[in-house]
């Protein structure tokens, strides 16, 4: 049937329905524990989601990295591994996806992420060098900063706020970066870090327009600009959704196109490219390259592997090509909005314009009786699993930790607590079950009292705090 008839039929219903591109395999089932025994789970956990037992877990959204479905083409893929130490014919086709949807020329594969941001920080940053970046993400900032660096907030201000409607709150404030420029001199500034659907700030976007004035603006002061392309799919989505002129663009000729305004890029694959584990960096200049192609060899594996088995790279190799299709990325946006709207109608304070991967709940307004030092995110968290056994994570005070100069607890404008969703894994009955579960632990919100930390991890300190009831 064609677009135009089934949007005719849509028409004549009244409504236009998307559903998934795909159909259910195969599952795997789930266990429900009881309230009493998740109030047990959630005390010895010490309250902290990240070190709950997954069997312990009805719905899960901690996150949305490593936890997609891959399809069967992919598994398919794994068993095309070619698990060859040096020039596995996987990597081939990795770097072959890489080129052809981001555009980047040099590829160096990852265990994930994180090693991918570790090898280019520890390549491009001087010590004492400032990094400004469109908000912070907690991995990211910390190898800049054991790299040397100082990260600089140059995010747009509206993105402080959950109820701005900004539709591109993922925007680099040009004015302030250029004051940056400026004031620090741009032999002090290592590069622009600029990250895809802004994680911290909501999963927001930023525009095509502003990373086209972004690369005007380094070219003239000569500074370079790496992408986290993370969650670069979603962000392209929403400029075909939302920005003059690319309504008729594919999301694949949109990424291509953003990604041309960058001079590199590091991926977590287990966002966007559907898998459940692998990374990679791209850059366009060759002595960079060389450079980062020497040191993975030290901390992730050889340059043709990188930390990941052939199959590995075989799935992320059509992970890409199928997480970049149109239908795909519109019912995984569709999805995180369709949560959004439930918790909308019964007027749950999110933060808004919902974003990409995930819905962020305001802990500030549901708890304004517990101040942020008693971690009201954290606390939402820990009602929430015990509410309905759906797990969250917090994304407030805990994950922001500590200033490293001062030993204070940075307090960010943001306290948020956020349900991630896991690409192609969960249904909308699913969905509706945890807005339920918000929606409980709403309606008991004032009775609820913050926490106290009694553990505290020198890095990353959310991912093993403890903490006690108050
Ligand atoms: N950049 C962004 C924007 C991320 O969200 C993550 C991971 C990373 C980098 C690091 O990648 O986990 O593969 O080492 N985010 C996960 C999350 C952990 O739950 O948001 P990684």
């Amino acid at each position: 049937m064609s677009d135009s008839i089934l949007h005719t039929m849509g028409q004549q219903l009244g409504r236009r329905s998307w559903a998934e591109p795909w159909k259910i395999k195969m599952v795997e089932p789930l266990r429900v524990i009881g309230q009493e025994e998740r109030q047990h789970a959630m005390k010895d956990a010490g309250y902290n989601t990240f070190l709950l037992r997954s069997e312990d877990v009805y719905i899960d959204l901690l996150t949305d990295s490593g936890t997609s479905a891959m399809s069967d083409r992919q598994w398919a893929g794994m068993m095309l591994g070619d698990e060859a130490y040096a020039g596995s014919r996987n990597f081939y086709h990795l770097e072959e996806a890489v080129r052809d949807y981001y555009g980047y020329k040099y590829i160096v594969p990852t265990h994930q992420g994180r090693g991918a941001e570790h090898l280019i920080n520890q390549t491009v940053i001087k010590q004492g060098q400032f990094v400004p970046g469109n908000m912070y993400f907690t991995t990211t900032r910390l190898h800049q900063e054991l790299a040397g660096g100082i990260f600089v907030d140059v995010i747009i201000k509206e993105a402080h706020d959950p109820n701005d409607l900004h539709p591109f709150k993922g925007n680099v404030d040009l004015d302030k970066l250029e004051t940056l420029f400026k004031e620090r001199g741009v032999e002090n500034i290592a590069y622009v870090s600029l990250a895809g659907t802004v994680n911290m700030a909501g999963g927001q976007p930023v525009s095509m327009a502003n990373v086209k004035a972004l690369r005007g603006l380094c070219d003239r002061y000569g500074v370079a600009i790496y992408l986290d392309a993370t969650r670069m799919f979603e962000n392209a989505y929403f400029i075909q959704q939302r920005e003059e002129g690319y309504a008729n663009k594919s999301v694949a000729e949109i990424l291509k196109e953003f990604c041309q305004y960058t001079d590199g890029a590091w991926m977590s694959a287990k966002k966007d490219n559907l898998v459940n584990i692998g990374g990679w960096l791209a850059v366009n200049d060759y002595e960079l390259f060389d450079q980062l192609r020497n040191l993975v060899v030290i901390y992730e594996g050889l340059h043709t592997y990188g930390g990941m088995a052939g199959r590995d790279m075989e799935a992320v190799a059509i992970g890409i090509a199928e997480g970049v299709q149109d239908d795909q990325v519109r019912a995984r946006v569709g999805q995180v909005e369709y949560l959004g709207t439930l918790l909308l109608d019964w007027e749950i304070p999110i933060v808004k314009p919902v974003g990409g991967h995930a819905i962020f709940l305001d802990a500030r307004a549901f708890y304004p009786h517990i101040p942020q030092d008693e971690f009201p995110a954290q606390t939402l968290a820990a009602q929430l699993y015990t509410d309905s056994g759906v797990r969250g994570m917090e994304r407030g005070i805990v994950s922001a930790g500590r200033d490293p100069d001062t030993g204070e607890h940075r307090y960010p404008a943001l306290e948020l607590m956020r349900l991630a969703i896991p690409r192609r894994v969960y249904t909308q009955a699913h969905m509706d079950v945890v807005a339920e579960g918000v929606k409980t632990v709403y309606d008991s919100r004032e009775a609820t009292r913050g926490l106290k930390m009694v553990y505290e991890p020198k890095y990353l300190r959310f991912f093993q705090a403890r903490f006690e009831a108050q």
